[in-house]
């Protein structure tokens, strides 16, 4: 081979692996790694990319050079050459690859394992997930409708689903988990970057699977103490179960500060009552929640769950309904 050609097929490599280097670079393709475990799967992207852009680079120059050099011209009618392959090339381009898909297997086993690896003394969090709403409960028995984490602790979410397959996954921490009844899977995170992230359903699991989305607030270790000593202690008991039960995925109400639209507005339950005639406004509250489909507000299909008349205690339904009455008056 001469050297003219040998320079021009590096040169040609070398285009192709800068346009697609800048493309790899310049757009933000991967969302903030806000843990450790998405930090490692941030590795495997790259280092997978730049595998890629090599052999890229590489095909694509050999490529560009055969169209320019060997391109038959107009008038040339005739059959190349005969050939018989190139053993010693085949075994490059077959035994280079295999090498390159070994060394990527072995960084996806590495980091898999030590992204499954919780320490010794992790934070273990109960994630629940229902139609259409999840519920976090901490170590010492309270629950909220969103998560707080602290930096820099390892964690392991132990996440099962009351009804359909729901799928957990924050985009920040490159992670997705099944949520299946009957089931506890298990992701670890460790938190890096103070901040608010989406936590968002990923699998469609009914009307209101758009709307199932909560928050995960990562804070310092000495604030993620005062919530785990005060948090959630204030405001009245009903407002706990509203939370617990995840009404606010699909329920706007403002003293709860929730905002879903699967399910009637429930700032208007006092109007809503008087349209549907059917007792006071707390027997309605109370047949609303535990025989939903007794009386379906118009515009609104029957998606709430018949589940909440067997989940809710007695005790908690009673505080339930005096906190959305308080509220809706
Ligand atoms: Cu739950 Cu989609």
């Amino acid at each position: 081979m001469r050297r003219g050609s040998v320079v021009q097929l590096v040169g040609l490599a070398v285009v192709a692996a800068t346009i697609t280097t800048l493309v790899a670079v310049l757009v933000p393709w991967l969302p903030q790694s806000a843990s450790r475990e998405s930090g490692r799967i941030h590795f495997v992207y790259w280092f997978t990319t730049v595998i890629a852009i090599a052999v890229f680079a590489t095909v694509a120059a050999v490529l560009a050079y055969s169209i320019l050099k060997f391109r038959a011209r107009p008038d040339d009618d005739s059959d190349g050459p005969p050939t018989h392959g190139h053993t010693t090339l085949e075994i490059v381009w077959t035994a280079i690859p295999a090498v390159l898909v070994t060394a990527i297997s072995i960084v996806s086993a590495v980091v898999l394992a030590q992204n499954s690896h919780a320490g010794s003394n992790p934070l273990v969090v109960h994630v629940k997930a229902q139609q259409f709403a999840w519920a976090f409960t901490y170590p010492n028995g309270k629950s909220y409708g969103y998560l707080t984490l602290p930096k820099g602790r390892h964690v392991k979410l132990d996440i099962t689903s009351q009804d359909v397959i729901h799928s957990f996954w924050v985009p920040e921490f490159s992670q997705k988990q099944d949520a299946v009844p009957g089931q506890h899977n298990t992701i670890v995170v460790t938190p890096t970057r103070v901040g608010t992230y989406p936590v968002i359903c990923t699998e469609l699991c009914g009307l209101g699977h758009a709307l199932m989305r909560s928050h995960v607030d990562v804070v310092t270790p000495d604030k993620f103490a005062a919530f785990m000593k005060h948090g959630g202690s204030s405001g009245p008991p009903g407002l706990a179960v509203f939370q617990q039960n995840g009404c606010g995925g699909c329920h706007t109400f403002k003293p709860a500060g929730s905002t879903g639209t699967t399910g009637p507005d429930l700032d208007k339950l006092a109007q809503y009552a008087k349209q549907a005639n059917r007792g006071s406004l707390a027997a309605f509250t109370k047949e609303s929640i535990v025989d939903p489909a007794a009386y379906l507000q118009p515009g609104y299909p029957d998606a709430m769950p018949h589940v909440f008349g067997s989940q809710i205690s007695a005790s908690q339904l009673a505080q339930l309904v005096q906190y959305l009455d308080q509220g809706a008056k």
